[in-house]
């Protein structure tokens, strides 16, 4: 019961959520019994000032060695954009293959949703995003770059076999759910050839899930229901960027970008799959004690799942769940606090 455990920090507020989430686990760990090995790795912003590397080959080969990966967040002002989002982030997931991107979209008792009149049970749903192609694939590029003949290209690039595989997963989430409902999203009315891909894709896999009910909505209309109707959703399939700009209005309904928790996951288990909040690197807060650590600790319950330790999960997550229960009379705490209150709850 060991578990090899890479631990990437990160910018921002990411080392502050992140000690929480460690502290979350070592409680959890004494509870079940887990033994964890711990190896912390260097790598943001602080890392490519001092040697212009984000993510060396050498790192990565290590990182392949561990059962699974506990990120904070990446990203700095310091930082040219894209640096640390393409060169660390994008290429873990691409090159550990998780082409599963788990973002529950859950709304906890207790917890205050800007929708009004919302009942918990409406929002408890489950966004499958692609991970590994459509627009983040990385093709594309400059002619003519800085002068008014510029010409800047982006391609979406969709493979049978990425789709066919992410597809695949979430009719099979969804089989293991009570209602059994999967959603398929995208817009193909209009991107009509990475869209006939994925439809096609759907009623070929359909077939092995007969015990699955299948419905499609347009991204832009699933932002309409995520707003009126969450309660629609059981499992959402869909691919890169709608499912990145989805899951971060499923983190606002279900009560703020410190709650949501997220997996990149290799469902073969050939790599380690890495866990880590949805939120950034916050660098409007951080170093102050104000970031909210739950997503954190939420993505360690959501490694703890994937790693067969599934009491252990469920003990994380009951203990989030206790105390989002009492927040709204527990007055405004630090960073720390929260990890301390979430942590005594799992040692009982
Ligand atoms: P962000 O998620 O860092 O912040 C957005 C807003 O949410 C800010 O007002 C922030 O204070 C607040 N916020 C975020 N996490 C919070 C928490 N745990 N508790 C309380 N408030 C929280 O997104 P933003 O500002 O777009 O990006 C900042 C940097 O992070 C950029 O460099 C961006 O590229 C990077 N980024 C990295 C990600 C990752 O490592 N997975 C994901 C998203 C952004
Ligand atoms: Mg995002």
């Amino acid at each position: 019961m060991t578990i090899r455990l890479a631990v990437i920090p990160g910018d921002g507020i990411g080392p502050e959520v992140v000690t929480e989430g460690l502290k979350v686990l070592d409680a959890v760990s004494a509870r079940f019994s887990l033994q964890i090995e711990r190896t912390e790795y260097d790598l943001g912003a602080r890392r490519w000032h001092a040697t212009g590397e984000t993510l060396p080959d050498t790192v990565l080969d290590e990182l392949r060695a561990h059962d699974a990966i506990l990120l904070g967040a990446v990203g700095d002002p310091s930082v040219p954009s894209g640096v640390l989002e393409r060169g660390l982030l994008l290429r873990l997931r691409f090159e550990l293959d998780h082409y599963v991107n788990l973002r529950p979209v859950k709304l906890f008792p207790g917890v205050r949703s800007p929708l009004a009149d919302i009942k918990p049970e409406q929002v408890d749903f489950l966004v499958v995003r692609e991970g590994t192609e459509g627009a983040y694939a990385g093709s594309g590029g400059f002619l003519r770059r800085g002068t008014p003949q510029e010409i800047a290209t982006e391609e979406s690039v969709n493979t049978a076999f990425g789709v066919a595989r992410v597809v695949r997963d979430a009719f099979t989430r969804a089989a293991g759910r009570p209602r059994r409902k999967l959603t398929v999203v995208h817009k193909n009315n209009v991107l009509v050839h990475a869209g006939d891909l994925w439809a096609r894709t759907v009623r070929e896999v359909a077939a092995e899930f007969p015990g699955v009910s299948v419905d499609y909505c347009h991204v832009d209309a699933a932002t309409i229901y995520f707003v009126t109707d969450p309660g629609r959703f059981d499992v959402i399939v869909t691919d890169n960027l709608f499912g990145d700009i989805l899951t971060d209005l499923g983190a606002a309904i279900a009560g703020g970008i410190g709650l949501a928790a997220s997996g990149n996951i290799n469902p073969q288990r050939t790599t380690p799959s890495m866990f880590e909040p949805v939120h950034g690197s916050a660098p409007d807060i951080a170093g102050r004690g104000l970031a909210d650590p739950t997503a954190t600790i939420l993505s360690v319950a959501m490694l703890l799942d994937h790693l067969g330790y599934r009491e252990a999960s469920q003990a994380v997550e009951a203990a989030v769940a206790e105390d989002l229960l009492e927040r709204s009379t527990a007055g405004r705490r630090t960073t720390a606090h929260i990890g301390d209150a979430i942590a005594a709850k799992i040692v009982g």
